[in-house]
């Protein structure tokens, strides 16, 4: 078995190099596509820092298997998979609004075992390693230890385009908002999950993530002492919805979701 510690080191190097390319990016004005759908966007540094970021896995284990949003899955049966996201929030990257980020999960074994999330626009890389805590640069983070989902702030997501979703989604933000001190979309759920596990919001939910989204968020929150579960409070196993918390906020949370 690889070193863990060994996966996260060169997953953080990978980390570095990817951002330089994307501060390097957003000097220049940003073109971008839409994959169908007006609101689902993806630029040439999208692939770019995908490619760079396949190579550099490739290079140093050649036998993982890569999940990535941009150049898809490349299965070899290994028990290492990486779930990689190269621009998370890339609406945000084409607007410069300072909320996207670099997001790459190892997972041994179906379970995540380290995750970084490098916000570029703030500066702050989130990474976390299985049993060994989370961090904020070289900061240990925590969940927060606010009880009372009254006294909470939660964020969600959502895919304009899912009608499946909105409605749904719509009343639980509606119920959320009314009941909490409120509710935030900042348009990067990998960030979004770092947020909880900095415990500056109690809980962030939302319908439709692919795995690329969640895998590094997962063992970031998780190391920090929160809870990722699906809607019926079972361990997430990149269900259609995912709900994240301080653990403590976690029961009613699920609640107020089911019940919208
Ligand atoms: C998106 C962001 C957004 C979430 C969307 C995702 P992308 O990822 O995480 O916050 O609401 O569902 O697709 O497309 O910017 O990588
Ligand atoms: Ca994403
Ligand atoms: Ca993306």
């Amino acid at each position: 078995m690889k070193s863990t510690n060994h996966i996260l080191d060169i997953a953080l190097e990978i980390s570095d190099q990817a951002a330089e390319l994307i501060r390097l990016s957003s000097q220049k004005i940003k073109s971008f596509k839409s994959k169908g759908e007006v609101s689902n966007l993806v630029t040439q540094t999208d692939i770019e820092v995908d490619k760079l970021i396949a190579g550099k896995i490739k290079e140093s284990f050649p036998e993982h298997n890569v999940v990535s949003e941009e150049l898809g899955s490349k299965n070899l049966s290994s028990e290492y998979t990486w779930y990689i996201d190269p621009i998370d929030g890339t609406n945000n990257f084409v607007h410069n609004y300072p909320s996207f980020a670099v997001s790459i999960g190892v997972y041994l074994r179906s379970k995540p075992i380290v995750g970084v999330v490098y916000d570029i626009p703030n500066n702050e890389k989130f990474f976390a390693l299985k049993d060994g805590g989370s961090f904020s640069n070289d900061s240990k983070i925590s969940v927060s230890n606010k009880d009372r989902f009254s006294e909470g702030l939660y964020v969600t997501g959502f895919i304009p385009y899912d009608e499946n979703y909105i409605e749904k989604n719509l009343q639980v933000i509606k119920n959320i908002n009314l009941n909490s001190h409120g509710v935030r979309r900042l348009g990067a759920a990998s960030l979004d999950m770092c947020h909880v596990a900095k415990g500056i919001v109690e809980g962030f939910w939302e319908y439709n993530l692919q795995p690329w989204d969640t895998a590094a968020g997962n063992i970031i929150v998780t190391e920090a002492g929160g809870t990722v579960s699906n809607e019926n409070g079972s361990q997430y196993n990149f269900d259609k919805c995912i709900v994240v918390s301080n653990n403590k906020v976690h029961k009613d949370f699920l609640k107020i979701i089911n019940e919208s």
